[in-house]
């Protein structure tokens, strides 16, 4: 009775079980290995088990039942590593890429009275289910995985799509300040141009008035004094009531002071209208930057000599098409600027406190543009001055020594040019500013290209780096 329950049990289980002797031959055959083999157990029982099935995997098999004779002990083989022993149907429909009922497989020794190992006996686990969950389940995980790449690579788009909407805005400011700024600049750079202009031509005429003058009076007295001695001293009584002798001796200083007076009014005026551009008559033409650098660095060698060594790092570049006169300018500006961030009276003689490098280089990403490097080790700007400093009339200088105006014609040059203009500064250890210039700056209709930069189309206008750690 309880074999006969166990052998209803091993005939109705949902698994295959079957058994072999040490030769292979088959000794018992379950339902389940009869339907799906489709091999009743009368005409496989007592066959070999290979050759009734010589699709099986003949040497593996065969070691493996002979190891369980041998050792004594169970077997395993999983889906994992060996997906079918038999190649079976499974009882649903199977999909993807599993093309047969997945097993796992028990290798059982069974052993006589005496404990030895007389059968074999295979029992086959259908775990199809468990590997189309488990595929499903990778699938899942590596859907999610996807996604999250997906949500990352978006992520760091919106990211940069921020930055540059924020650098656009920054843009906008900036060139809708200084448009307005600059419209402002050129009226009143027309309307000081034009007194300017005859008052000094009026004080250069007035210059020689003073001196015919100081001639006649002095020949006057001479001849008053030679030819009626009686009337020296009334004469002299004169001159000394009207102070004439002070008033001699000022009068030219005056005039020539007055002339200094308008010279710096007349740069200023100049700086204005460079800054709003007004002045088409400058010519576009290919030009040497260093030798633009060179000039300048001659015009200011003895501003910056008590200050600062000179330090040049020149690499080979090609000519840029731009106004070498404008290009000289922004040069100047920062070296001026760069020599004046070391601070005190650059008059009084002493050893040089630093140095200013200026280097030029190519962009490395883009061969169509060009760079040149003002660079100081001087006082530094504070990060939150950084934004104003290209704001026209912005300055930190003590009165009379800045007008503030340096930078925002510089910026306005460099816009025009279609460059753009950076800064790094640390404060107590220097300040790097570094101008890009396209090598083809303006084309044929260079006048044209101009009012383009003045009209504020986005790819036009330069950004001033807005934090050290912008550059
Ligand atoms: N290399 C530098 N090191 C430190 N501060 C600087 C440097 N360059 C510019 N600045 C700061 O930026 C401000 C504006 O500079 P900008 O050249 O526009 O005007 P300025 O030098 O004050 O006057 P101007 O150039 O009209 O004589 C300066 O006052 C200074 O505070
Ligand atoms: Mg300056």
């Amino acid at each position: 009775m309880k074999t006969s329950l166990s052998e209803a049990i091993v005939e109705r289980v949902n698994c295959g079980v079957f058994t072999v002797d040490r030769e292979l031959r088959i000794l018992t055959w379950n339902r389940f290995m009869q339907s799906h083999s489709g091999r009743s157990a009368e005409s496989v029982v007592g066959q070999n088990l290979l050759d009734v099935f010589p699709e099986l995997p003949r040497q593996w098999l065969s070691r493996k039942i002979e190891g369980v004779f041998v050792l004594g002990t169970p077997a395993y083989s999983s889906w994992e590593h060996r997906p079918y022993l038999f190649r079976f149907e499974h009882s649903r429909p199977i999909t993807g890429t599993i093309d047969a009922m997945r097993q796992n497989c028990n290798f059982i020794p069974i052993e006589n009275s005496r404990g030895e190992v007389v059968a074999v006996g295979v029992a086959i686990v259908d775990t199809t289910d468990v590997c189309i969950a488990y595929g499903e389940l990778q699938d899942r995980e590596k859907a999610v995985t996807n996604a999250l790449a997906e949500l990352t690579v978006r992520n760091q788009q919106l990211t940069s799509l921020n930055d540059a909407l924020a650098h656009a805005h920054q843009q906008l400011l900036q060139s809708e300040k200084l448009a307005a700024i600059g419209q402002l600049a050129a009226g009143v750079a027309h309307e000081i141009n034009n007194p300017v202009g005859f008052v000094l031509s009026n004080l250069n005429t007035l210059d020689g008035y003073v001196k015919t003058l100081i001639r006649y009076a002095a020949d006057v007295q001479r001849m008053v004094s030679e030819a009626a001695p009686a009337l020296k001293h009334d004469i002299e009584a004169l001159a000394e009531q009207a102070d004439l002798d002070y008033l001699l001796g000022d009068a030219p200083t005056l005039v020539h002071e007055s002339k200094e007076g308008l010279a710096r009014v007349r740069t200023i005026v100049v700086d204005l209208r460079d800054f709003s551009r007004v002045d088409s008559t400058q010519v576009w033409e290919l030009a040497d930057i260093h030798r633009c650098i060179e000039s300048t660095l001659n015009i200011v060698h003895n501003e910056v000599k008590y200050c600062a060594h000179l330090v040049r790092e020149y690499a080979e570049i090609p000519f840029v098409r731009c106004i070498p006169s404008q290009i000289s300018q922004v040069v100047l500006n920062l070296v001026v600027n760069a020599a004046q961030a070391y601070g005190g009276n650059h008059e009084q003689h002493g050893a040089p406190r630093g140095t200013i490098t200026v280097r030029t280089g190519m962009d490395a990403a883009d061969p169509s543009r060009v760079w040149f490097e003002v660079a100081d080790m001087g006082c530094g700007i504070p990060p939150e001055l950084l934004k104003r400093i290209f704001d026209p009339f912005f300055t930190t200088k003590p009165v009379g020594q800045g007008t503030g105006l340096g930078l925002s014609v510089t910026y306005g040059i460099v816009n025009a040019h279609r460059g753009t203009i950076s800064v790094a500064s640390t404060i107590g250890e220097g300040t790097t500013f570094r101008v890009t210039l396209p090598v083809d700056g303006a084309q044929p209709e260079d006048s044209n290209t101009e009012a383009l930069a003045q009209s504020g189309s986005l790819d036009a206008i330069a950004l001033p780096a807005q934090s050290p750690a912008a550059t």
